[in-house]
């Protein structure tokens, strides 16, 4: 690829590192060329028209058009290049993630909880295999963070009250800092952690040697009933309420006449604010479970529906 003559090039270990390392450069390249210009016409004044300098120094009234739409429309499209450039490349990087390799992130003052399916639970510490899309989900208990791994080129807010998934993939296995990127309170300095990316082998070598625990589907499974969430949405019940079986991933059709898929965040949205979008064919008849169970117990509900998705309705 013509990128690799670049002096000093590396692809990064990020799909898209190298695209955001040439976008960095770009960016230092044209603000220092239009302050190179600016810097050159300052000095080329201040030489030319000195005191004692014999120059004409009349008002001149008439005006170059050509000069002038010319400077302006080249630096507008030189700029506009630039924009339509970065949104490329953050698109690229927040597509919506695919569905693979699910891990759950949640923040809180002060410390990242990372969460596996399989219900192994680390502290400021992510296990993932190398070369492999993941999927994080991510939700914070408290206030706006900021998921930060700079070795990526990866940001991005965590923000109470919903989900963020992004996507995140390794090429070559090490340890790499995570940091939080946004000010949120005494201990933000602190709120440091660590990504070890792992062959694949190791990560599940990793994997078994967490101990033996409850999956994430299974903690779920046991809220679900503790909740009393089983009563209305399983068996043969005398509340009207939708089956939960197979619904993961497919579309909802809603009683306002739209349809939308039932996705993480929609599950997290039917269990807080159950009454903003109700199934077609339903009452409102649900209560919200906002304050009642923390961001770890929705991660298990919702790891539980998904757990359901192959099941016959
Ligand atoms: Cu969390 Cu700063």
């Amino acid at each position: 690829m013509w990128r690799e003559w670049i002096p000093f090039w590396h692809a990064g270990i990020s799909p898209y590192g190298g695209d955001v390392d040439l976008l960095f450069v770009g960016l230092v390249l044209v603000s220092g060329l239009v302050l190179a210009l600016l810097f050159f016409l300052l000095l080329y004044f201040c030489i030319r028209y000195r005191a004692g300098n014999d120059v004409d120094r009349c008002n001149h009234d008439e005006k170059s058009w050509r000069l002038e739409v010319g400077w302006t429309s080249a630096s507008m499209l030189a700029f506009l290049g630039l924009f339509i450039w970065g949104a490329v490349v953050f698109l690229n990087i927040y597509r919506t993630p695919g569905d693979e390799l699910t891990v759950f992130v949640v923040a809180q003052q002060w410390m990242w909880k990372v969460q596996h399916a399989g219900g192994q639970a680390e502290i400021n510490a992510m296990h993932v295999p190398v070369n492999r899309p993941i999927k994080l989900v991510m939700a914070s208990q408290d206030v706006i963070h900021s998921f930060f791994i700079p070795a990526l080129r990866l940001k991005h807010d965590v923000v109470p009250g919903r989900y963020q998934d992004i996507e995140l993939q390794i090429r070559r296995p090490g340890h790499y800092h995570l940091f939080c990127a946004e000010y949120c309170g005494t201990d933000h300095s602190r709120m440091l952690g660590e990504v070890v990316a792992m062959e694949p082998a190791d990560y599940t070598t990793w994997l078994n040697e967490q101990g033996p625990s409850n999956s994430l589907a299974q903690g779920g499974e046991a809220l679900f009933r503790t909740l009393g969430c089983s009563g209305c949405h399983e068996g043969s019940q005398a509340v009207h309420a939708p089956s939960l079986a197979g619904l993961y991933g497919k579309p909802v059709p809603l009683s306002d006449g739209s349809v939308v898929t039932a996705d993480e965040k929609y599950i997290r949205d039917s269990i807080l604010l159950p009454r903003s979008q109700i199934a077609a064919g339903y009452q409102p008849i649900m209560p919200s479970f906002e304050g009642r169970v923390s961001e770890a117990q929705l991660l298990q509900l919702v790891a539980y529906v998904k757990s359901l998705a192959d099941r016959q309705p």
